[in-house]
């Protein structure tokens, strides 16, 4: 039944998306690649969740097995801060204090990402939308690209995402992500790949989690609820080892 509604809202979607053509055709010419077969259009990949539920670690596995590029936003402004442009100086005032960067600063850098060639065929997109209004502009940005989204929703106890967040760290050169808890590295806190020594985050002390994770109740729960009253979600069970919540994903995004 809530399959069903699924496949009508995207039919629905695709229709608006496509204007003249027939929705039946749409969805053949916009079918994703594990419906269709590896060499056919993709698609785009919508990954949503609570602060430290997995999205970069699940992108990962999804462009591994797929080929589409990653759009992170948290990467894409972390980049604007290292380079030091002016939006980085922006953006990281906000970001350090566990607040979302207004869409004036957040928008145009998404847009510039998404017009680039290898976006072309599909991409998986983590960390937005966050807010309904950002839900309403990718909605209407994808339609006009004639991209229909699959919208996953990771689930993930907030007790267990203090664990996932407080225990990550980083490699700056590769930016690789482990967990000391979870996929510590093999020599402690050096990166497996390139040996750099791993960081911690800004944003991922205590005080700044709380904060990022009451910005996500308030801005981002909207934006989860308007795509669930479309019956357009797909809850996937986070709370479980990377490679279960991976097959969850695929297994859902083949049905759908
Ligand atoms: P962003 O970088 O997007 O951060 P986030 O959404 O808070 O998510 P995280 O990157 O912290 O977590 P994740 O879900 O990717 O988890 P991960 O896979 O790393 O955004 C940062 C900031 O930028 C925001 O606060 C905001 O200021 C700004 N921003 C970004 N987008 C914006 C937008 N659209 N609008 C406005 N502002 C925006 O996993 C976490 C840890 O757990 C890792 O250590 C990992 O190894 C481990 N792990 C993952 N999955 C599992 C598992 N299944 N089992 C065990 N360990 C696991």
């Amino acid at each position: 039944m809530q399959r069903e509604s699924r496949k009508v809202s995207r039919r629905r979607f695709l229709k608006e998306a496509t204007g003249a053509v027939g929705a039946a055709s749409a969805l053949t010419i916009l079918k994703p690649r594990w419906v269709r077969g590896a060499e056919k259009e993709f698609g785009v990949v919508v990954l949503l969740g609570p602060p430290g539920a997995g999205k970069s670690e699940q992108s990962r596995r999804l462009t591994a097995r797929h080929s589409i590029p990653i759009i992170s936003t948290g990467d894409l402004l972390r980049d604007q801060v290292r380079r030091g442009t002016q939006l980085g100086l922006q953006a990281d005032t906000y970001m350090k204090a566990g607040q979302l960067v207004p869409d004036s600063l957040m928008n145009p850098i998404l847009e510039d990402r998404l017009s680039q060639p290898d976006c072309a065929r599909g991409f998986i997109l983590d960390g937005y939308p966050r807010t309904l209004a950002q839900a309403e502009s990718l909605d209407a940005l994808l339609k006009r690209k004639g991209l229909p989204p699959h919208i996953i929703l990771l689930e993930v106890p907030t007790e267990r995402l203090f664990k996932l967040l407080t225990g990550r760290r980083i490699c700056p050169r590769c930016n690789r992500s482990y967990n000391i808890y979870f996929q510590p590295p093999q020599k402690e806190n050096l990166c497996d790949a390139d040996g750099t020594t791993l960081v911690q985050r800004p944003d991922d002390k205590e005080e700044v989690i709380r904060r990022r994770l009451d910005t996500y109740q308030k801005e981002t729960q909207p934006a989860i609820e308007y795509y669930a009253r479309q019956g357009r979600l797909v809850r996937v069970n986070g709370d479980q080892p990377p490679e279960k919540v991976a097959g969850e994903i695929e297994s859902k995004l083949a049905s759908q």
